[in-house]
């Protein structure tokens, strides 16, 4: 019983659309040269009355009742974030709070930036083994908006809000996950710190570079640990930082396309919440359907990397 299954999901986006157009009358930017550069059409930001934690606690809502499980079933709940409202109570205390989980059980934030939702999967995993309880609840969500300077043009664009949720069930199953971080300000930075907030701030050929080489080392790594191939899989499901970051790796990995999901062009780049955020979408256009094996890779900001593979049940399977 060491592996985890993915049973449900949720989600929840900020209300407020912003499109490419809106931008271009912000910075001197055009649709063009975002679609072409990107594959981002559109992404969502907060109202003022949305953060990261409301969306989460929405996201993480639908996901418990989708499951069919009583709160007091959740073995644990760790949100992946790096734009939470407050550094305390952290999201995953208000989620507690909010979906009145046990508090007998741990409730704790992870950030590692565009990896959170894997590493926060890792961390689940770790905690119901550890402490007992068999099924767990894990959140990505953002609110980059509130960490964006918009006046700049080379990452206003790139960024949106949202949130996603899982429940996982701890099973006999084949799983496998990889984890890896290489400290470096040097080429994705921002967020809160001692002085306030700096900006989100990045050298975007390097994270490029980084992201190309990142993305398929850690599918192949989960692939190796579980003994399939990429045939084996049903989806790739990948941080959803840039279409032609995914084009690249589409063809270095001489893979079919059809098997990696995209949904940047409406929702940009979410960070921790880009990958429940496709899962959820997926379940919700039955595209994900219970018995398929799927990979989730995330790289971003730390430098972190992460990669997992699972397989998809459903509530009721
Ligand atoms: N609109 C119009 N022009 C823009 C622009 C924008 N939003 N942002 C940058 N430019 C300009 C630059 O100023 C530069 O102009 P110059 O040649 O006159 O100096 C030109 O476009 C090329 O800039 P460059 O940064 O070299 O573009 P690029 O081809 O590398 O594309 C990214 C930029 C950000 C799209 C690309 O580097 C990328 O996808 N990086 C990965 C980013 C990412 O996914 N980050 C998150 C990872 S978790």
């Amino acid at each position: 019983m060491e592996g985890l299954q993915l049973i449900a999901t949720g989600g929840a986006q900020p209300s407020r659309v912003v499109t490419n157009d809106d931008l271009s009358r912000i910075v001197d930017t055009s649709d063009e040269w975002i679609v072409t550069r990107t594959g981002i059409r559109q992404r969502y930001f907060c109202s003022d009355e949305e953060n990261a934690a409301t969306l989460a606690i929405a996201a993480a809502r639908q996901a418990l009742e989708r499951s069919g499980l009583s709160p007091e079933q959740i073995g644990c709940c760790v949100c992946a974030t790096l734009s939470g409202p407050n550094a305390t109570p952290s999201v995953a205390c208000q989620v507690q709070r909010a979906l009145g989980l046990p508090e007998n059980r741990p409730a704790l934030d992870v950030n590692a930036a565009c990896s959170g939702f894997v590493y926060a999967t890792a961390v689940a995993r770790g905690l119901l083994l550890t402490l007992g309880g068999k099924y767990a609840l894990v959140v990505g969500c953002e609110a980059l908006s509130r960490l964006m300077d918009m006046t700049d043009r080379s990452t206003c664009v790139l960024f949106g809000d949202g949130a996603g949720a899982a429940i996982f069930r701890l099973a006999d199953t084949p799983f496998a996950a990889t984890l890896g971080a290489r400290g470096s300000d040097a080429i994705l930075t921002g967020g809160p710190n001692r002085a306030g907030s700096a900006p989100i701030q990045m050298d975007g050929r390097a994270v490029f570079r980084f992201a190309v080489e990142a993305l398929p080392r850690c599918l192949h790594e989960v692939l190796d640990q579980t003994g399939k191939t990429l045939e084996d899989l049903d989806w790739v499901v990948c941080h959803q930082a840039n279409g032609r970051i995914l084009d690249h790796c589409i063809k270095h990995l001489n893979a079919d396309p059809a098997k990696f999901y995209r949904n940047m062009d409406r929702h940009g780049n979410t960070s921790a919440a880009s990958i429940p955020v496709a899962l959820n979408e997926m379940a919700e256009n039955g595209q994900l359907v219970p018995g398929q094996y799927l990979a989730c890779i995330g790289f971003g900001g730390g430098l972190t990397w992460a990669g997992m593979l699972l397989q998809y049940k459903g509530a009721n399977q």
